[in-house]
């Protein structure tokens, strides 16, 4: 997408935000109520959707089945043990069949050529709905996310002065900000690498050394070819990442498939919990803000694991046989005032309808002849 695309989409998703918002209200006494019943497009009525789904999926699935039903289609959620593909049938072949029957695709899959080939495939749209390199629908809703807050504005006043600034201005309004990220190179972080930089916003990153760590080459060439890597700042020091930071980002060390590296990445990652010491230490700005694409899980380990950080010499385990939890963010941090996280999880859905609305809604699958 270009910037102006993000852009219009982010502006799009406050329009469906703020009537959605307010239609679920119908009896609201506010006076901004009235205004706002406006109903939604319905551009996906008679319109069948597929979810393609190859791995599990929360906010992704229930963003795409709620939002289509929002826009007046039908959501077809098909996984990886309801249809054949995988097993008795390839990509290709699903790709031509889901694809002379619906009107849109929303796939998420394993390796990321999985999708390009289903796009290659395809006689409908295809939207990434998560793969190996990217998530681009996490960062649309994060990107809104950051648009709702109001000390991330240029000019926080316009929000007391212009009522409907909201559904004028979106990542136009938005100052200049530091983000950091510190975790492992993954999809998320990739997405974040292609546009944060565009948008104008500063980004540093802390990872281990390791390459399986770093952005892959794929995904480092295209952040190079979109002049993105100047903006980007990168060390394996959490501390140095977090410098100046008004946002703080991370996402889990285990994503979903690599659960066989359990135990090596949980000893590659230690020191790289997002917490408040951390921040504090790292000379975050004061007023930083936490997010997190979820899921949240925290590991139950032993020292074998995590023989690094504890016990030391100057702070022996008390515990010593005791699993203790290992997690990517304190709980101090995840449900207190700094984090952002439910309302990143909820902005899931007006994100994922204005993509549905802009990219399915306005596609049409012409009638094929009967004989030919
Ligand atoms: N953030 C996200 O994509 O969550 P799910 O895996 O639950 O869809
Ligand atoms: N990096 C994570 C994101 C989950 C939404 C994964 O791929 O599992």
């Amino acid at each position: 997408l270009s910037v102006s695309q993000i852009d219009a989409l982010i502006l799009h998703a406050r329009h469906l935000k703020y009537r959605g918002s307010w239609l679920e209200r119908p009896n609201s006494l506010d006076p901004r109520a009235s205004e706002a019943r406006v109903l939604p497009s319905l551009s996906l009525q008679h319109k069948t959707i597929a979810l393609l789904f190859s791995k599990r999926s929360t906010r992704t699935r229930l963003s795409a089945e709620t939002a289509t039903t929002q826009l007046g289609g039908r959501a077809l959620f098909l996984g990886k043990d309801d249809i054949q593909l995988g097993v008795n049938e390839s990509v290709r072949d699903s790709a031509m069949v889901i694809s002379g029957m619906c009107e849109g695709i929303f796939a998420r899959v394993g390796d990321h050529s999985e999708i390009e080939e289903l796009a290659q495939y395809s006689r409908v749209p295809v939207v990434n709905a998560l793969s190996s390199l990217w998530h681009p629908m996490q960062v649309l809703a994060d990107l809104l996310t950051l648009c709702e807050r109001r000390d991330f504005l240029k000019d926080p006043s316009i929000v007391e002065r212009d009522r409907k600034w909201t559904l004028t201005h979106s990542l136009n309004a938005l100052r200049p900000l530091t983000v950091a990220y510190v975790g492992d190179s993954a999809n998320v972080l990739h997405d974040m690498l292609v546009s944060y930089p565009r948008l104008g916003h500063q980004l540093r990153v802390a990872s281990p050394e390791d390459a399986r760590y770093r952005a892959p080459k794929a995904v480092w060439d295209r952040v190079v070819a979109l002049g993105c890597d100047k903006n980007i700042f990168w060390t394996k020091d959490p501390r140095e990442a977090v410098h100046g930071a008004d946002v703080v980002v991370t996402d889990t060390w285990i994503s979903m498939g690599q659960e066989a590296e359990k135990e090596q990445r949980l000893k590659d990652f230690e020191g790289y919990q997002v917490t408040e010491q951390l921040c504090r230490e790292g000379g975050a700005n004061p007023n930083w803000k936490f997010l997190h694409c979820l899921p949240r899980k925290p590991h139950e380990v032993d020292d074998a694991v995590c023989f690094r950080s504890y016990p030391t010499p100057s702070s022996p385990n008390p515990y010593p046989h005791k699993l203790h939890r290992v997690d990517n963010v304190t709980s101090q941090v995840f449900y207190g005032p700094r984090s952002l996280v439910w309302r990143e999880a909820d902005n899931r859905k007006w994100t994922t309808m204005a993509v549905f609305d802009q990219l399915f809604g306005r596609w049409m699958l012409r009638g094929r002849p009967a004989i030919s």
